[in-house]
């Protein structure tokens, strides 16, 4: 146990004789939780190897799943890359500071502990004015995963940082919720098209723009299937998981959601029949819909509205958590913008538990029932 101090600072008007206190830690080889405008991360000085092992030891995290460095001025990423091509800096001129990690091709400074010895490292700026002046006043990167137990759904609250880590750490920045509520966008540039390894709250479309080329879009990158390749280790662990088990509901096509509801209702339904807590994640536009079910019903916002609908995803899993559903039937969301990063964390939340609902074949059911019926 150590003692955690938890030190609230006012992202609009932030004190920098708090930031500094915060500072001295890092650079003294201890651990700070910090709000960026993900997530919150978990820091420690990228250089200092025992603080490094430290973060992995607290997180439970396994060693072979690399940290982000974050850096807050351009030209520390000459400091840890070997090389910067050209078309990297255009994607960072135009999206940093910003939710944008890119992978490049480490240098001789970074260490192995941060990158676990991959000869790659990811490397982002973010855009929060705690997170930008605690790397300034530490005078070094920092690493840093995001501040949840090895598992447990990213932290966008001090609250969710200090359930899982009071106790833990030195440091837990109060900075208030996260901007986004989803973690940073990651494309590995060192592939020839660059490859996106994590969707974020960058979309694909904006950085293709900016490039003026494709992004390959692997089928893990949309959450599709486990991979055990070394392309991004983090993509084979189990992640943002709730307690809860999870089933998600796909449709082919969210034109009509009544398909939708009527297999989240039927699925809610046989689980509560067999006497669990079962907790229903909708939206606005379906939530009515599950008031006679005697089920936890949360809404992520409306479906018109990615930018909510995943600001309050992590948010919502953890609040299942707390009323300790035993099952979650979870509505998907269309797979365009943002909606690729939202069903990207809801089957991993999932643990690929998906149950698909072809709408084609669906229509056809309905109608022959119907007229079965007459
Ligand atoms: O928004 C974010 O990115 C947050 C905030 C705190 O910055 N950070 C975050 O870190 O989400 P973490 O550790 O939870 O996720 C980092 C991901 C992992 O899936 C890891 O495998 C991948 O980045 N990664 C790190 N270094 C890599 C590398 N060299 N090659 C491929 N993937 C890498
Ligand atoms: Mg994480």
């Amino acid at each position: 146990m150590v003692m955690t101090k938890v030190i609230k600072i006012d992202p609009s008007r932030p004190s920098e004789k708090l930031i500094r206190e915060a500072a001295e830690v890092i650079k003294r080889g201890g651990l700070v939780a910090f709000p960026t405008e993900t997530v919150y991360g978990l820091g420690a000085d990228a250089f200092n190897r025992l603080a490094v092992l430290k973060i992995f030891k607290v997180k439970g995290r396994p060693p072979d799943n690399p940290l982000i460095i974050h850096i807050c001025r351009f030209n520390q990423l000459y400091e840890l890359a070997m090389e910067v091509p050209d078309r990297v800096i255009s994607i960072v001129k135009k999206f940093w500071p910003g939710p944008l990690t890119v992978i490049l091709r480490k240098s001789s400074r970074v260490i192995n502990e941060v990158t676990a010895s991959l000869p790659t490292v990811a490397i982002r700026m973010p855009a929060h004015p705690i997170a930008l002046k605690l790397i300034e006043y530490s005078s070094t990167p920092i690493a840093a995963p995001s501040a949840n137990l090895s598992g447990r759904p990213s932290p966008t609250t001090p609250q969710h940082v200090i359930n899982d880590l009071m106790g833990l750490i030195d440091v837990i920045i109060d900075g208030g919720e996260t901007l986004f509520g989803v973690e940073s966008t990651i494309i590995d540039m060192t592939h020839d098209p660059p490859r996106l390894l994590r969707p974020g709250p960058l979309t694909i479309e904006e950085v293709e723009r900016v490039l003026g080329g494709e992004v390959v879009i692997p089928p893990f990158a949309r959450g599709l299937m486990e991979s055990d390749k070394a392309l991004s280790p983090g993509v084979k662990y189990r992640h943002y998981a709730p307690k809860a088990r999870m089933v998600l509901v796909e449709l082919s096509s969210y034109e009509d959601l009544r398909p939708l509801i009527m297999k989240v209702r039927e699925l809610a339904l046989m689980y509560v029949n067999e006497g669990l807590r079962v907790g229903i994640l909708c939206s606005d536009e379906t939530i009515s819909h599950y008031k006679d079910i005697r089920a936890l019903s949360l809404s992520l916002g409306p479906r018109s509205n990615q930018f909510i609908i995943a600001k309050n995803l992590f948010k919502t899993l953890r609040a299942f958590d707390e009323e300790e559903v035993d099952i979650i039937v979870a509505e998907g969301f269309e797979e365009r913008g943002l909606g690729l990063t939202i069903m990207n964390r809801l089957r991993k939340a999932s643990g690929y538990n998906i149950v698909k609902v072809d709408v084609g074949n669906l229509a056809i059911c309905t109608r022959r029932n119907h007229i079965q019926a007459q």
